[in-house]
C-alpha cells in the first residue's frame, strides 16, 4: 500500500467537518487503498470537540487510518500536508455587516495561505468550503506565492449535485443518466447553473432549457436558494450534503472525472470565456492526470452570458474588497 496520504480537515469539530471525517476514513475519498493520516485542526475552544470526534474516529477502527492528531496550530496542523479541506471560517454573527465578514475572513485565509505555503507538502491540493468559500480561496491563493494558483479551489460541488438531482426529478431520469451540467460563478445567490450543454437522459439540456418559464422562475433559483430552503427546513444548514460534495471534489480531482463527463469547480481564472484572471470562479472541469482541465470552447448564448457576468461582478467586487481590507 502507498504511504499514508496527509489530510487536513479545518473546522473539524463543525457540523461539515464532523460529516466529513468519517467517510474520509472509510475511503470515500481517496479509495479504498489509500491509507490517510488525519489531522483536525480547530479553534482552541473546540478543541475538545475535535478531540471527542478523534475518539469516535478511533472507535470506528478503520483499517485506512494510519493516525488521528488534533491540532490548535494551523503550522503544525498543515506541516507535510497534501490535502487541505479548509472547511472552518468565521460564520456571519447577528448585526454584522458583509464587509466585516468579508475583513474577517481574509485574515484567517490569509494566514492559512502563508502557513501552506510554508510547510505544506509539494503537491498539496487545496479546497475551501468555508464561506464566502471563492473569495476565500482568492485570498489564500494571493498569499501562497509558491503554490501554483490552481491548487487553490473552491467548492461548487455541491450546487453542481443540487442540479442534477433537480434535472433529474425535473426529466424523471436516474442522476447517473444527467452529464455536462457546470455551475458558473460565485458560490452564492448569483451563482449560475447551466443545462444548455446538458445530457438528460435521451434529451439535452437545451431542450429541457426551451421552458424559460421552468428555467427562469423555477430551476435556477431553486438550485441557488438549495441552502437558505435547507436552513428552514432543518433549522441548520446544510452539512452532509456539503461534506459528500467536498468529498465528491477532491475524490474527482484526484481519481479523475468520469468518461464524456464534466464537473464544477471553483478555481482561479485563466482568464477563459471572459472572467477575469485571478478571480477564483467556478467553471466546467474536467480532471486529467490529477489536474483540473478548464473544459474550453463551449458557446454562451445570451442568456448565459448575462448571468455569469453578474456572478463574476460579484466576484470581482467580493476580491477588492477581501484583498484590501
Ligand atoms: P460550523 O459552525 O458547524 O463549524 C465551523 C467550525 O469551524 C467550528 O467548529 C469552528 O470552531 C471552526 N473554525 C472557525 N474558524 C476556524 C479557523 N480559523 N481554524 C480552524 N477552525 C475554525 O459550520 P459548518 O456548518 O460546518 O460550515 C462551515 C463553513 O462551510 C461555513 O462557512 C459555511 O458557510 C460553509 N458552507 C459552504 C458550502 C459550500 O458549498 N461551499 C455549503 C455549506 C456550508
Amino acid at each position: 500500500r502507498p504511504a499514508p496520504a496527509v489530510v487536513t480537515v479545518t473546522g473539524a469539530a463543525g457540523s461539515i467537518g464532523y460529516a466529513s471525517v468519517f467517510r474520509i476514513a472509510a475511503g470515500a475519498m481517496l479509495g479504498h487503498d489509500q491509507p490517510i493520516a488525519l489531522r483536525l485542526l480547530e479553534l482552541p475552544q473546540a478543541v475538545p470537540a475535535a478531540v471527542g470526534t478523534a475518539m469516535e474516529l478511533d472507535d470506528g477502527a478503520f483499517g485506512l487510518l494510519k493516525s488521528v492528531d488534533v491540532f490548535d496550530d494551523p503550522r503544525k496542523a498543515f506541516d507535510g500536508a497534501s490535502f487541505a479541506l479548509l472547511i472552518g471560517a468565521r460564520p456571519r454573527s447577528k448585526g454584522m455587516e458583509r464587509a466585516d465578514l468579508l475583513a474577517a475572513n481574509s485574515d484567517i485565509f490569509a494566514a492559512q495561505g502563508a502557513v501552506l505555503n510554508d510547510v505544506a507538502a509539494d503537491d498539496i491540493r487545496v479546497i475551501v468550503v468555508g464561506n464566502p468559500a471563492n473569495t476565500n480561496a482568492a485570498v489564500a491563493a494571493a498569499h501562497a506565492p509558491e503554490v501554483p494558483s490552481q491548487r487553490f479551489t473552491a467548492l461548487t460541488r455541491l450546487d453542481h449535485n443540487r442540479a442534477i438531482a433537480q434535472l433529474s426529478h425535473r426529466a424523471g431520469v436516474e442522476v447517473g443518466e444527467i452529464s455536462r451540467v457546470t455551475i458558473w460563478g460565485n458560490h452564492s445567490a448569483t451563482q449560475y447553473p447551466d443545462i444548455f450543454h446538458a445530457r438528460v437522459g435521451g434529451r439535452s439540456g437545451a431542450d429541457l432549457a426551451a421552458d424559460r418559464d421552468w428555467l427562469v422562475d423555477d430551476f435556477i433559483p431553486t438550485v441557488a436558494r438549495r441552502g437558505t430552503a435547507i436552513i428552514e427546513a432543518r433549522g441548520t444548514s446544510s452539512a452532509a450534503s456539503a461534506a459528500n460534495a467536498t468529498i465528491d471534489h477532491v475524490h474527482d480531482w484526484v481519481l479523475g472525472t468520469p468518461a464524456d463527463d464534466w464537473t464544477s469547480t471553483a478555481l482561479p481564472s485563466p482568464g477563459v470565456y471572459g472572467v477575469p484572471e485571478g478571480i477564483v470562479c467556478s467553471f466546467p472541469v474536467r480532471s486529467v492526470d490529477g489536474q483540473w482541465e478548464i473544459v474550453e470552447g463551449l458557446e454562451i448564448n445570451d442568456f448565459s452570458r448575462e448571468r455569469i457576468d453578474a456572478s463574476v461582478a460579484e466576484l470581482a467586487a467580493e476580491r477588492d474588497a477581501a484583498l484590501t481590507s
